[in-house]
């Protein structure tokens, strides 16, 4: 191999990581200007399990509830019954990569688990957590 093919192989090879860092990245800059503090991977953690009530029903609701415990697996939308493919990062390179997906899926996600949108320092705090599955 020359040097320009080892060159664009590396390219190649660093383009998932890029997106997925820049993504993080920029969310990270817009919820800071939003007056988060600083991200903490462990209270991401403990939100993404958290079991809220849901008024209406009484059932509990939390992120494994269509994401499963297991984020290296595939889960299933409680609902609808649609397989969801795998949350972790390692198991799923797609994860993680588009801000305006992301951004969508916390607006649904947190309104239908929580009863109500997520504050800038918990989506942080979340993507935090989930970037190190
Ligand atoms: C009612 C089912 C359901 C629940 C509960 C749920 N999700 Fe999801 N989530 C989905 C579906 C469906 C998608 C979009 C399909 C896909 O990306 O595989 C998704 C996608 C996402 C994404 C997009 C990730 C990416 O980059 O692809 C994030 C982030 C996310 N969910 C976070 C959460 C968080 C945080 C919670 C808990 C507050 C949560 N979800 C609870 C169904 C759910």
């Amino acid at each position: 191999m020359n040097i320009r093919a080892i060159g664009i192989t590396t390219l190649l090879l660093a383009i998932p990581f890029c997106t997925q860092a820049s993504a993080i990245s920029e969310l990270e800059a817009t919820y800071q200007s939003q007056g988060a503090g600083a991200f903490s991977a462990a209270a991401g953690k403990a939100l993404w399990t958290k079991e809220f009530i849901d008024t209406k029903s009484g059932k509990k609701r939390s992120c494994p509830t269509c994401h499963t415990a297991d984020l290296t697996k595939e889960g299933q939308h409680t609902r609808t019954g649609k397989v969801i493919k795998p949350m972790a990062p390692s198991a799923n390179q797609q994860r993680l990569t588009q801000v305006k997906k992301i951004k969508k899926w916390f607006v649904r996600n947190c309104k239908w688990t929580l009863g109500r949108e997520c504050t800038a320092q918990e989506k942080g705090d979340l993507l935090a957590f989930l970037k190190t599955l």
